[in-house]
């Protein structure tokens, strides 16, 4: 079980679910040490290898729990496609680097600073797009990619992580649709919660998380979501 004192880190801290999981460990839970960094503030650029080495070596001591909020939709106004024939090389190749290699990095460069001592979580935020099996509508082709990398990117580090760290676990979450600057565009036609609602959620979840959870991506009803 996460132990709410604990120290915490979170990037993506400048978006809108980053900012109210930091608040939400400051003011709801007490956690007096909570690291944050963004790019907007602090010039993180996860899909910069020199970038997310450089924040390693920088940011100093163990957490009990690693959130990674950052995610793009798109990269451009072109909006997530709807059919595979929008698809461009270019826009595919950018999502990828944000959403699935950029995670990939940052497990690399901060799986070794969990706690080995007490419990201690790295959630990665995915989506329930990302699941291959519970794809019914099609259209969004790089975003749904790059979360469904994501999984497997997160299951096969879990292994890892945990054979290295008793004490340790990997998991992704899905924060329902949330009204931030994500959804912008779909806010009129798709009901939407609130930031500091999911990451209450989230929270739950994440709090009730054992070893045995390891490796698996779960929505903010706790609810697993299929591969
Ligand atoms: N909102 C939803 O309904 C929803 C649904 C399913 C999944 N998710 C997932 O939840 C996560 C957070 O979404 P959100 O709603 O909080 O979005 P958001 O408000 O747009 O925040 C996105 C965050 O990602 C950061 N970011 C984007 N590209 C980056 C890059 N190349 N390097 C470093 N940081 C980068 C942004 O940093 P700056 O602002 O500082 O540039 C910002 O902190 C994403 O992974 C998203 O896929 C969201």
């Amino acid at each position: 079980m996460y132990e709410y004192s604990g120290r915490a880190l979170i990037f993506g801290a400048s978006g809108g679910i980053g900012l109210a999981f930091s608040k939400f460990l400051e003011n709801k839970l007490g956690v007096e040490n909570v690291v944050k960094v963004s790019r907007s503030f602090d010039g993180f650029e996860i899909s910069d290898e020199e970038s997310v080495s450089k924040f390693s070596e920088s940011i100093e001591g163990t957490f009990n729990l690693i959130i990674n909020a950052t995610g793009v939709l798109q990269t451009t106004e072109e909006g997530p496609e709807k059919t595979i024939n929008a698809v461009k090389k270019k826009l595919m190749i950018d999502i990828m680097m944000i959403n699935a290699i950029g995670p990939a990095l940052l497990l690399k460069h901060f799986c070794n600073k969990l706690d080995k001592t007490k419990f201690s979580v790295f959630v990665n935020l995915s989506a329930r797009v990302g699941s291959i099996t519970d794809n019914r509508l099609g259209g969004w082709i790089s975003y749904r990619s790059s979360k469904a990398a994501l999984n497997q990117i997160i299951k096969t580090s879990s292994i890892e992580i945990n054979r290295r760290n008793k004490n340790a676990i990997c998991v992704g979450l899905h924060p329902g649709t949330v009204k931030t600057s994500f959804t912008e565009k779909f806010q009129n036609s798709t009901k939407t919660i609130s930031p500091e609602e999911s990451v209450e959620m989230m929270m739950n979840v994440i709090q009730s998380l054992s070893i045995d959870d390891n490796g698996y991506c779960y929505a903010y009803d706790g609810k697993i979501i299929p591969s």
